[in-house]
């Protein structure tokens, strides 16, 4: 952090005395204000729930302008990566902050590649659950149960375990999610084949059967990985915060990732592309592009508690750069599959142009976010729609264990500790039962 020559000051209308605050520039985006002594020299806290105005670290991963709808990871254009890049040089970006060269990749691939079997007890775990519980809600499970497995890399303070783990985590995701769908439709467990691709390797444990072996095709297994590569980090967002948090605490590595697909399966972060596939069907079945009026007249009544799913986002005020990518590769999708009239897409097409006219969306500058076309996309590769949260969280794994890696390694990191302004009853005395 580079130290600005400009000052805040942050004066009180009480006479109580002011108070300097140093400032801090990044290398891009807003400087930052430092407040860790505020509270020690004034007796106040800051206050900002939902942490609107609040960075709450330094970080050199992954940088978004918003405004610009530009996303950079390692200072990378997103757009570049996608075109250039596979999944897993992009993780190799993410964890060791340069790309790699062909040796590099080749050597990080094999490693990466020899990790994908998981302990043969999993299964059994797995056995565990009704066959029709929500795949996130298995997730959860199997990545917080991965600690019991693999106690030689649970010492979150040993750079060589934080290691290990970065690798089995990015390794042993496509195995898990892949048995948890195996295991809702009763088929058999396909073992990894390590030497497909990432990508390829997943799809056939997705959809081989003992029976018949998946071919990988191509176009699917490219537009696979570039789901994977686009969200493969996205700073300090919901789940990757949650990561950091429950990290912050010295847990082992995977318990702070099962953290994190947790916070992941939720409507308002992850789990909104299975959300707005759901959305984009009752539309449809209602009647199609016909009641895409009725249904944007519903996003806008605030009491109808209906929303856009797939639009709007925290930070970004402008089109999602990884939006666009994704409908790129919707187009290659359905093209490749003779799908090009997929009344689904049409309607979201439709959807998106009727909302990006509209006074409402344009006021308050939503646009459509990754999740509105990557639904689309994986629907058509065959994958069901309960499981998109799942392979949102196999692509992020990277990023929550790159991010929480970074945390851990910066000698000035503390157990995170919000504060909080307290509005409840002050101290009083408790009766006894009869007189209350
Ligand atoms: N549909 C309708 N109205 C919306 C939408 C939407 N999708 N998103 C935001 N708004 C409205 C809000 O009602 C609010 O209106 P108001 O100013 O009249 O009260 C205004 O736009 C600002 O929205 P906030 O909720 O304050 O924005 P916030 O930054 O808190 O929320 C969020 C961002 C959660 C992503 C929100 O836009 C949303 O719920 N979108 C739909 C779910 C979704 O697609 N999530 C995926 C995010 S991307 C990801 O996780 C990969």
């Amino acid at each position: 952090m580079t130290p600005s020559d400009v000052k805040a000051t942050l004066a009180f209308s009480d006479g109580s005395p002011s108070m300097e605050l140093p400032i801090y520039k990044g290398s891009i985006g807003p400087d930052v204000i430092d407040i860790r002594k505020l509270y020690a020299q004034t007796g106040k806290f800051t206050y900002d729930p939902g942490f609107l105005s609040t960075a709450s670290c330094n970080s050199t991963i992954t940088y978004i302008d918003g405004d610009k709808g530009e996303l950079l990871y390692r200072g990378y254009p997103i757009e570049q990566l996608a075109v250039n890049c596979d999944y897993l040089e992009t993780c190799y970006l993410l964890l060791y902050g340069e790309l790699p060269n062909a040796d590099q990749k080749a050597s990080f691939n094999d490693r990466v590649m020899h990790h994908t079997m998981v302990n043969e007890q999993m299964q059994f775990f797995l056995r565990g659950f009704r066959r029709d519980a929500h795949p996130m809600a298995v997730m959860t499970g199997l990545v917080g149960a991965l600690s019991a497995f693999y106690h030689d890399s649970t010492d979150i303070n040993n750079p060589e375990h934080r290691e290990i783990a970065a690798i089995r985590l990015i390794a042993k995701m496509p195995t898990l999610v892949a048995m948890a769908y195996k295991y809702t439709i009763g088929q058999p467990y396909i073992y990894p084949k390590n030497d497909l691709s990432y990508a390829g390797n997943f799809m056939r444990m997705m959809f081989a059967t003992p029976c018949e072996d998946y071919k990988p095709n191509d176009v699917l297994v490219r537009a696979m990985d570039r789901i994977f590569t686009l969200h493969a980090d996205h700073e300090q967002n919901a789940s990757t915060s949650t990561v950091r948090l429950c990290g912050s605490s010295g847990t082992n590595p995977f318990a702070a990732i099962a953290a994190g697909v947790a916070c992941l399966w939720g409507p308002a972060h992850g789990g909104a592309n299975e959300a707005c596939l759901n959305m984009l069907a009752d539309i449809q079945n209602q009647g199609g592009v016909a009641k895409i009026g009725e249904f944007i007249k519903q996003v806008k009544d605030k009491n109808s508690g209906v929303k856009l799913m797939g639009f709007g986002h925290r930070v970004y005020k402008n089109y999602d750069p990884r939006a666009k990518l994704m409908r790129e590769t919707c187009h290659e999708v359905l093209g490749e599959l003779g799908l090009q009239n997929d009344p689904m897409f049409k309607l979201a097409m439709e959807l998106e142009k009727i909302a990006l006219e509209d006074e409402y969306f344009v006021a308050r500058k939503l646009y459509p976010n990754v999740d509105f076309y990557s639904g689309i996309v994986q629907r058509a590769i065959g994958i069901p729609v309960p499981l998109f949260t799942a392979i949102f969280a196999l692509a992020r794994t990277v990023g929550w264990i790159a991010q929480l890696n970074e945390m851990i390694g910066d000698p000035e990191y503390k157990i995170g500790r919000p504060r909080q302004l307290f509005v409840g009853a002050t101290s009083r005395d408790v009766k006894p039962i009869g007189q209350r």
